[in-house]
């Protein structure tokens, strides 16, 4: 799929404003606090249904106005299709002018591979890091995936109320809310798994590419043992009754997908410790490329790479090297400036795009 325009009415710093995009590489620059990161900011929320970088979506309006409006033409393979959404007191989504009656429904209309300086936690960070890149990147692919998720999240909230309460209640109701949260859990973790499998051979070949065949990366979900939805549900059960007394003592439920993470191993060694900045950049970008390739695969149709302050910070021959490796995408990328640009041999189409207070120069 191509964003060919995006359109921005009272959106962060923008006040009307239209950005046409090619269809290749689209070097978005400006000095510091132009709106670069607003724009890639529009695209992002209009494919997860939120802000990666604010949770108030009222934080997106422009500042003293009430609505904020956008609307992105998406060229398919098989037609053009619009999103338009509206932020005031709540946000609403509009695919082809008709309003989404659930969140659910947006995902798959702009699927978009996000990658600012932010995603680094994905390696540098915490398990929650790694799980919300999981769950916001399979949701694009699977509404199913995220209302899994929402309800597996109730039913966990469910089941630490009643840990926290009466010692006979537990005794008497946990067996009904483990075989809930086990039935919720399984596909959660069958899927996850199945995700990660799949990224491990492309970000592979991704980091071998930037790194000059120095670099290899292992992924690994941590989790229960088991292949099956069914083997899995099964452990996960087993691990509930095995943890029970631990849960009542803490009052909150210490197994399942919400405690689960990914093992990142660079040449054999936990990177966490074990890679440098710029290693640990290259792992982030080589997961991305290899999304890439999973989503494409999986939608038959090519997502967009949007690409946050990420690209400029790299030397220019990681620089052309990745220029080579998504040749092909659509990538919108922000920087202060571009001192390298695609070269002609390597078949790629770009524009300039300067930014300057919320207008296009
Ligand atoms: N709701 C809002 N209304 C008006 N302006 C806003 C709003 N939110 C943010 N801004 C302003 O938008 C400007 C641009 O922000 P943005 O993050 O897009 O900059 P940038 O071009 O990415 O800069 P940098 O190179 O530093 O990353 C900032 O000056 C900020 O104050
Ligand atoms: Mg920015």
């Amino acid at each position: 799929m191509i964003i060919q325009s995006v359109e921005l009415n009272n959106f962060r710093n923008y006040t009307e404003e239209r950005v046409d995009f090619c269809d290749g590489f689209n070097l978005v620059s400006g000095t510091n606090g132009q709106g670069k990161t607003n724009l890639a900011e529009s695209i992002v929320f209009a494919s997860f249904g939120f802000s990666p970088r604010s949770h108030q979506a009222s934080e997106l309006i422009k500042d003293g106005c009430t609505k904020s409006k956008v609307k992105i033409d998406i060229k398919k393979s098989y037609g053009v299709q619009s999103i338009e959404y509206i932020i005031d007191d709540q946000k609403q989504f509009f695919i082809n002018k008709n309003p989404i009656k659930k969140q659910s429904d947006l995902f798959g209309t702009l699927v978009s591979v996000y990658f600012s300086p932010k995603e680094l936690e994905i390696v540098s960070g915490g398990p929650q890091e790694r799980r919300d890149f999981m769950d916001n990147d399979i949701s694009q692919l699977s509404g199913n995936y995220y209302n899994l998720v929402q309800r597996y999240n109730k039913v966990l909230s469910q089941r630490n109320k009643l840990l926290k309460g009466d010692h006979k209640q537990v005794i008497d109701q946990i067996d009904i809310w483990n075989e809930q949260l086990a039935s919720l859990a399984a596909p959660i973790i069958r899927t996850r798994k199945n995700f990660i499998n799949k990224l491990v051979f492309p970000a592979n070949d991704a980091i071998k590419y930037i790194s000059k065949q120095t670099e290899e990366i292992n992924l690994e979900y941590l989790s229960v043992k088991g292949e099956t939805t069914e083997e899995i549900k099964i452990n996960i059960l087993k691990a509930l009754n095995d943890n029970l007394s631990k849960d009542m003592e803490l009052g909150y439920t210490t197994i399942g997908p919400h405690r689960d993470d990914i093992k990142i191993d660079l040449n054999g060694k936990d990177c966490k410790i074990y890679a440098s900045q710029g290693q640990k950049r290259s792992i982030v970008l080589a997961l991305k490329v290899a999304e890439l390739k999973v989503f494409t695969q999986s939608l038959g149709e090519k997502p967009i790479l949007v690409l946050d302050d990420v690209f400029s910070e790299l030397d220019s021959s990681r620089q052309k090297k990745l220029y080579e490796a998504l040749s092909g995408y659509q990538v919108i990328m922000t920087g202060t400036t571009f001192k390298f640009k695609p070269q002609k041999d390597e078949n790629a189409n770009y524009k300039q795009i300067k930014i300057k207070n919320g207008k296009i120069c």
